[in-house]
């Protein structure tokens, strides 16, 4: 009666990696559990989620074909556009969300386009804004660009509005640190920069303050929904922008925090399921009005029971 936070299936949106194929369904090494999909097990697997009461998917794409342009994110028929159409096709009810960015395409890794051996902020701008539109076109219900580029939500928004998808709204990755808990997912994306690291558009783990800046600037351009990514280290910048500003506020419980978990769980260490679901009532209590996570299915079949 007096507990004050409560979380269920519905708070939550599982990430999913899409690759090409046929029967494809490769386990990701350091992320037990989760897995490289072709576009047939991902929909055995999203019928599962969704079966599950967990309401939404955010889908990260795995190309045949690497450039310097990231050619294949703005490809309407690239692997994510397909994903999309099949899940639309067979769970209509599914709400598709699409990471927007650039690093899983490019040859070199990185989450912009390269000029002069940096990430050239403005001219990728046009290439986030062409991949939006494609995943809006092949009916994702909303984009979440996870780059950091500056201007990317205005971008993505005036393109989205010019195409007539002005009714697909923005979950922009606002507040992103320059992180160690993403390895994992680097290896799960195949999207560990070629050189250097992300440090000059991702942000400084030090800087709470500058979350608020970040937030402030990606609603002013547009953003319906702003993020939090990684979500444990960082459960004070969730609080902070939780109080400071009136939308919905997500957090991503990245890979590096669910890694550590089932590999302390799978020695035996810990008890694995009570400290997921403190994990996860813990981000909430911060703030978070959803949250994306990897636990999303074995933290359902706990709530459903
Ligand atoms: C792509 C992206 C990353 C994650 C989500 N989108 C990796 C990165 O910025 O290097 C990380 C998610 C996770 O670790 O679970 N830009």
């Amino acid at each position: 009666m007096v507990r004050q936070t409560t979380i269920s299936p519905d708070d939550f949106i599982y990430p999913m990696f899409v690759t090409h194929g046929k029967g494809i369904r490769k386990e990701i090494s350091s992320m037990p559990g989760c897995y490289q999909e072709s576009i047939d097990e991902l929909i055995k697997n999203a019928k599962e989620v969704y079966s599950l009461g967990i309401p939404s998917v955010i889908l990260f794409g795995i190309p045949e074909h690497k450039d310097e342009m990231g050619s294949s994110a703005y490809d309407d028929n690239g692997i994510v556009q397909n994903a999309i159409k099949a899940i639309k096709d067979s769970i209509p009810e599914l709400y598709v969300i699409t990471d927007v960015c650039m690093c899983e395409y490019t040859s070199h890794g990185h989450c912009g386009f390269i000029d002069k051996g940096e990430v050239d902020n403005d001219k990728t701008l046009s290439l986030l804004a062409m991949e939006a539109v494609s995943h809006a076109k092949a009916g994702a219900d909303m984009v979440a660009p996870s780059d950091m580029m500056d201007g990317r939500v205005g971008a993505i928004r005036a393109a989205m509005d010019r195409e007539g998808f002005s009714n697909v709204p923005i979950m922009s990755y606002a507040a992103k640190y320059a992180s160690a808990f993403y390895g994992p997912f680097r290896e799960a994306a195949e999207s560990t920069p070629q050189f250097g690291d992300r440090r000059s558009y991702q942000m400084d783990p030090a800087n709470r303050r500058e979350a608020l800046k970040e937030v402030a600037l990606d609603i002013e351009e547009g953003a319906d929904i702003v993020m939090v990514k990684p979500a444990l280290s960082y459960l004070d910048v969730i609080s902070d922008i939780k109080s400071s500003f009136a939308v919905p506020v997500a957090a991503y419980n990245v890979s590096g925090e669910y890694s550590l978990i089932k590999a302390a769980g799978k020695l035996g260490w810990i008890d694995e399921d009570r400290i997921m679901m403190e994990i996860l009532i813990s981000i909430k209590r911060a703030g978070a009005d959803l949250i994306l996570t990897y636990f999303a299915k074995d933290a359902a079949k706990i709530l459903n029971d």
